[in-house]
């Protein structure tokens, strides 16, 4: 067989005729969105081009979007994200906003337990010297989606043992009678890190939005301090504006 056999028409090298072809298998439904691809030694044999090759166009087609690498258990079709337009202006759970649209939340869990605060983690929770807080980190998603991971702080006062949260926090907030009432957020632009576009599943250096939640209890007291990282490509955050005084 020649070289290149089965391979898009067209002028220019190998592995831009063979990121063409698998590009239209997407288009076409050949490849089916979270498939997972052909070894590369199969793409390579079939597709009658070398191995650099075949790693040359799925490079490029991960650095698109097109596929995504998941460490350990190879390449796959990505899916298409629905994006998911967030209200500003209230003080809301990833679980609820999920179930407004429809969807389900899951968590993935990344890390639970009680620590001895960080200097931040006592200052912006008004922690006392002695006491503990609770770290939780999540990767979230709704419908089998990953969309954001969240590195949550509580004060070990409102929430002493982690493991409680089994997968709303402000459930079990609620539950102990202290969920918060107000919150401060902050939210700014970000590429991702290599870590957490794998988590994602988006190439690094996507587009992402770094949020900072400190909310707050009726009496003024800080319940939690949250990091998170959301998708850029499934996140509108809209906000209602209305005239100064
Ligand atoms: C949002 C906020 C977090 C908050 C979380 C609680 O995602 N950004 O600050 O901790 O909701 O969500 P859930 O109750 O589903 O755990």
């Amino acid at each position: 067989f020649s070289s290149g056999r089965l391979l898009a028409g067209g002028t220019g090298p190998l592995y831009v005729k063979l990121r063409r072809t698998l590009e239209d298998a997407v288009k076409v439904g050949t490849l089916k969105h979270g498939d997972a691809l052909p070894p590369e030694r199969d793409i390579a044999e079939y597709a009658a081009v070398s191995r650099v090759t075949v790693r040359k166009a799925i490079d490029d087609l991960v650095a698109e979007g097109v596929l995504v690498r998941r460490h350990g258990s190879g390449t796959f079709v990505a899916k298409p994200v629905s994006k998911v337009e967030q209200r500003l202006s209230q003080l809301t759970s990833f679980t609820e906003d999920m179930a407004r649209r429809g969807m389900t939340a899951r968590s993935e869990w990344l890390h639970k337990g009680v620590h001895t605060p960080s200097p931040d983690e006592m200052m912006i929770l008004g922690l006392a010297a002695g006491t503990k807080v609770s770290r939780l980190s999540r990767l979230r998603i709704a419908d089998d989606q990953p969309l954001a991971i969240e590195h949550a702080s509580v004060s070990g006062e409102f929430l002493p043992d982690p493991s409680t949260v089994t997968s709303s926090l402000y459930a079990e907030l609620e539950k102990r009678q202290v969920r918060p009432v107000r919150a401060v957020q902050r939210i700014s632009a970000t590429n991702m890190k290599e870590v957490d576009a794998g988590l994602l599943g988006v190439p690094v250096g996507a587009a992402g939005l770094s949020i900072e939640r400190i909310s707050y209890l009726g009496s003024g007291r800080a319940v939690e301090f949250t990091r998170s990282l959301y998708r850029g490509d499934a996140y509108d955050f809209v906000a209602e504006l209305t005239i100064g005084a």
